[in-house]
């Protein structure tokens, strides 16, 4: 059998020359060239859906950002991931996550392990650039392991699609709007009374924030272990 050759496409990140594969997104070269582009709702192994928009890059000749994470690569293109504009804006993104909600870290289960609270760091934004606007939302502690506080919740929707596409289960969805949107389960029954819900607790591990997390543990206690995703796939492949 003749083989296809893998396309390539050659274009700069940074002033860098990369090549990557014809249908790669600028982030998936980025990451095999070890350039960093922050990012919250990406999760290798899951769909892209640009929800969270920190992946934010420029490419010269645009006067328009992109998100890496579902923009594809074009052959020539002259990606920028870092300038004073993009940082601005990553910061009034990460100013309207934290404005919606309670992010208050020293009591949070993922205290220190958070990609939200690593997110704010490396950005040095040490306050909310907009007013509060949280209006405080009831936490789910229904379910016998986990729970879910949607004070907490960034709406990256990455345990959606970990429910749907990993587990096939798809018991969580986004519901309601705006400033009232949150993560449900089912037709919006509490946790405990899911018909779907496997309890297999991958949505727990793939979380960025402290929103969803292990009953029992206390601040600092929560560790999530993301890599479930491709450890996964892996071994499904290997079968
Ligand atoms: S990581 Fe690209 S939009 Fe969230």
């Amino acid at each position: 059998m003749i083989k296809t050759p893998v396309r390539v496409k050659t274009f700069k990140i940074n002033g860098m020359d990369v090549t990557g594969k014809s249908n790669s997104t600028i982030l998936e070269v980025a990451n095999e060239h070890q350039i960093k582009i922050p990012t919250l709702c990406y999760l290798e192994g899951l769909s892209c859906v640009g929800a969270c928009r920190m992946c934010l890059v420029q490419v010269k000749g645009s006067d328009k950002l992109i998100p890496a994470c579902t923009s594809k690569i074009k052959e020539g293109m002259e990606v920028i991931t870092d300038s004073p504009i993009i940082e601005n804006h990553r910061k009034m993104i990460l100013s309207m996550i934290f404005a919606e909600r309670t992010h208050t870290c020293s009591v949070c289960v993922s205290n220190g392990h958070c990609e939200l609270q690593n997110s704010a760091i490396e950005l040095k934004l040490e306050h909310s650039l907009v007013p509060y606007i949280h209006k405080g939302f009831e936490i789910d502690a229904s379910h016998k392991d986990y729970v879910y506080d949607p004070n907490r919740c960034i709406l990256c929707t990455r345990c959606v699609r970990v429910c749907d596409e990993i587990e096939g289960a798809h018991a969580l969805d986004i519901g309601f709007r705006g400033i009232h949107a949150k993560i449900i389960h089912d037709m919006d029954e509490p946790w405990s009374q899911s018909q779907s819900c496997t309890s297999c607790g991958k949505c727990v591990q793939v979380c960025p924030t402290g929103a969803l997390f292990e009953k029992g543990l206390s601040a600092t206690e929560m560790i999530k272990k993301k890599n479930i995703i491709t450890n996964l796939i892996q071994t499904r492949a290997n079968k």
